[in-house]
């Protein structure tokens, strides 16, 4: 039903370190990586998600935090407060938004993902129920003083980021780990306004994120290892898979992901497809559940946009970042995607309509 892997890594230690193995040892460590390989294939093939948190934690070697905070509850804050309280690994889960008409816009679109995630049968009516009573919404930021892990998600603006991690820096414990969910901006830049750059880290989810499984990691020179580590497996504990990077511009997914949106984009721009045919394309040829012009709607015009503006102005030699014509205009129209109601499509909500 399941493989077994090979003991690699006792091989390689026999290659590296000629120490002594025993054959006590060896079954061990075959036992070892056979519950983790039952574990990940369990994990991958169950929808059930008290299940996998079970599983996730019982081979998940780390303790967690106690209490997480999450600063901004827009498009991706709401989702990583969702996902930290649908965990149950957290004691509370603080949600911070200093705006109150933007924290209760952040709190029904949780409150509806939840009752869609029970109207569907992956969460009891009881699990949302305790999800939703962890989570503290709040307008006062002194409630992340004591939080153990704080996440950020604001818009991307440096000067606002500047102020809060300032604030931030001073405000919360001094063993409490910073995480910023930017898409694009420099995380060392970050870590230094905080005044506690050892102690802060790059977790990038992905939109939706109650849906997309991955979560990027990503260190700076001057993060600790142990604090790396703590992120990457609290990743693990909510249910996630992390992959490890540098700071660098787009880590792996948006370095990849950003430049092919602005090909797609510069192929209107030069009128060489419709916008239908270019998404119907990527969909049907290449197997992506959306089309690029889908995809760029989806995560918003203006995200996109900020990200290649800074990436342009900051790396001007670099071929794959451009700005396209058709995203300009766009965004000077206010026409951001699926979050305004137009873009490369209509939008009523979170449904899509005809090309514009
Ligand atoms: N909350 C709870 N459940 C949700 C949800 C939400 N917010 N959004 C979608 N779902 C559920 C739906 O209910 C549905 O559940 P079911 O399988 O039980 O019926 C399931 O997810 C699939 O949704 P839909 O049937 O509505 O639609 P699709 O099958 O087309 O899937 C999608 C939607 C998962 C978004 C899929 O189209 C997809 O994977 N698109 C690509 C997304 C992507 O590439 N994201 C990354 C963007 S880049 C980024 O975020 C980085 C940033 O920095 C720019």
């Amino acid at each position: 039903l399941f493989s077994i892997p090979a003991p690699t890594r006792h091989h390689r230690e026999i290659r590296t370190f000629n120490i002594r193995i025993t054959p006590k040892k060896i079954c061990a460590s075959i036992m070892f990586a056979s519950r983790k390989a039952i574990a990940n294939e369990m994990i991958s093939s169950s929808k059930n998600a008290p299940l996998q948190r079970f599983v996730t934690r019982s081979f998940s070697s780390a303790e967690t935090f106690e209490k997480v905070g999450v600063v901004g509850l827009g498009l991706m804050g709401h989702g990583i407060c969702q996902v930290a309280a649908t965990s149950y690994v957290h004691s509370s889960v603080v949600a911070f938004e200093p705006d109150q008409s933007f924290l209760d816009k952040g709190r029904s679109r949780i409150e509806s993902s939840v009752s869609k995630m029970v109207s569907k049968g992956k969460l009891s009516k009881e699990d949302a129920d305790a999800a939703l009573n962890k989570i503290n919404f709040t307008t006062d930021i002194s409630a992340l003083q004591d939080a153990d892990f704080v996440i950020e998600a604001v818009i991307e603006d440096l000067d606002l980021k500047r102020d809060l991690y300032e604030k931030l820096g001073s405000l919360c414990q001094p063993s409490t780990i910073f995480a910023s969910n930017t898409s694009s901006l420099s995380i060392t830049e970050m870590a230094h306004m905080s005044g506690r750059p050892e102690q802060f880290v790059g977790v990038h989810f992905f939109n939706p994120v109650q849906i997309m499984k991955l979560v990027e990691v990503a260190s700076t020179e001057f993060t600790s290892p142990d604090v790396f580590n703590k992120a990457y497996e609290w990743v693990n504990h909510i249910g996630k898979v992390p992959v490890k990077c540098h700071d660098t511009p787009g880590f792996i997914v948006n370095r990849l992901l950003i430049p092919y949106l602005a090909q797609s984009m510069r192929l209107v721009d030069r009128k060489d497809a419709s916008v239908h045919d270019i998404d119907i394309s990527m969909q049907l040829g290449a197997g992506h559940p959306m089309g690029p012009l889908h995809l760029a709607d989806y995560v918003g015009l203006d995200t996109c946009y900020y990200i290649l503006k800074g990436w342009t102005e900051q790396y001007p030699n670099e071929p794959s970042f451009v700005l396209p014509e058709c995203l300009i205009e766009k965004v000077n129209q206010g026409d951001f995607g699926r979050k305004s109601g137009r873009g490369f499509y209509y939008w009523d909500g979170d449904k899509r309509g005809e090309p514009v």
